[in-house]
């Protein structure tokens, strides 16, 4: 199947690059530049695309003439600027690549004969917080304090009222919570902050230790953005989708860098930086993916601890000079083979017009 990724130079695009050229599918991608280190420069991705375009999805007419050209049958929307700190120190981009972006996106499927559906990617952070326990499902009223969760919320929103107006393309939006993986460099992520400090033998200072998210596996999340793309093109609804880890995967930010230390051994450790004064991050993050369970039949495959372990195992064998595109196709072997009936598997297989 013909697939276009954008924001295939990030850390789920280049995952999720991998995952379905190595599946035999013709992935092209649309983004920026990679950042220097990460998956996609360590890993090769772009030797595996058959379009690898540098555009910025503010560019309307560009991006309609980028993606007529790719031709896809299938669309996945990961571009976005997905940084809650980055998104106080300029709200503006933040803004304008979340949103008016994925009004492009969404303007230039209507004008690309070829696209057969498409899955727009937001977060777990579009849902109005009121620090629920026991995780937001999809008809949980949206919000956002801070303006990368409001401009993906507006952008959730948007998608919602466009596939209402103008419908066509079968659309879908689908909501994960954090990911943790190997080859991830971004700024202020826990994991990529841990590993650097582990690196460096210099303790990573933790904002917020007490933090409770959804941590999951980036597979886990692409399995599921995979899944529900399978499942539009064989009619199934569209709508909104959470894709995130059973309760054990409810996590504080505390716990997931204790298991990151023990992982590592070593002398690796943190230290708690909650005293410090930092913008407001929300403290509690759930996910109720009970929709997808049911109704896909996915489900997260790789436990917390383990999640934790793949990522660490990741960092260590590519610090230790292992080859990173071995390292992740060999993780992914792993997790073909940890559930070989995972709907994932499949989901692009037969669905020929
Ligand atoms: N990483 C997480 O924990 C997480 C959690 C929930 C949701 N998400 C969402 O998943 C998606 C991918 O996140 P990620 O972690 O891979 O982020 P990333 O920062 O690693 O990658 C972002 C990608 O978007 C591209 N991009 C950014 N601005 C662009 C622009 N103006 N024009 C074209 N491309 C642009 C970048 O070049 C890059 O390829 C995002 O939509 C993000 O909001 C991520």
């Amino acid at each position: 199947m013909r697939i276009l990724i954008t924001g295939h130079t990030g850390f789920k695009g280049s995952w999720l690059s991998l995952m379905l050229a190595s599946g035999g599918h013709e992935v092209s991608g649309i983004a920026l530049d990679p950042l220097a280190g990460g998956l996609y420069e360590a890993a090769r991705v772009g030797e595996l695309l058959h379009h690898d375009v540098r555009l910025d999805i503010r560019d309307a007419a560009g991006l309609r003439d980028a993606m007529s050209d790719c031709d896809p049958e299938l669309v996945l929307h990961l571009a976005a600027q997905p940084l809650v700190r980055e998104s106080y120190a300029d709200p503006r981009t933040t803004i304008e690549t979340n949103v008016l972006g994925t009004l492009n996106v969404l303007e230039a499927l209507v004008a690309a004969p070829s696209v057969r559906a498409a899955v727009i990617v937001t977060t777990d952070k579009v849902y109005r917080n009121v620090g629920r326990l026991d995780g937001y499902a999809e008809d949980a009223a949206l919000g956002g304090h801070d303006p990368y969760s409001s401009s993906k919320a507006m952008a959730d929103i948007l998608t919602e009222s466009w596939v209402a107006s103008f419908p066509g393309v079968p659309t879908a939006v689908a909501r994960a919570g954090n990911v943790i993986g190997g080859g991830d460099v971004s700024k202020d992520r826990l994991m990529v902050d841990l590993v650097a400090g582990f690196v460096e033998a210099d303790p990573v200072a933790i904002r917020y230790p007490d933090a409770v998210r959804p941590w999951q596996h980036v597979l886990d999340c692409l399995s599921g953005y995979i899944t529900l793309a399978g499942s539009l093109l064989r009619g199934g609804e569209a709508g909104a989708w959470n894709f995130g880890p059973d309760p054990d995967g409810f996590q504080t930010v505390r716990e997931i860098a204790d298991a990151a230390v023990a992982q590592w051994g070593g002398t690796a450790h943190w230290v708690d930086d909650s005293a410090g004064t930092h913008p407001h991050e929300a403290a509690l993050l759930t996910l109720d993916p009970a929709k997808a369970q049911r109704e896909l039949g996915w489900r997260n495959k790789i436990p917390f601890p383990e999640s934790v372990a793949w990522t660490i195992d990741w960092y260590k064998a590519v610090a230790n000079g292992a080859d990173a595109r071995t390292v992740t196709l060999g993780q992914l072997d792993r997790f073909a083979e940890l559930a070989p009936d995972a709907p994932w598997l499949q989901a692009l297989s037969n669905v020929s017009r």
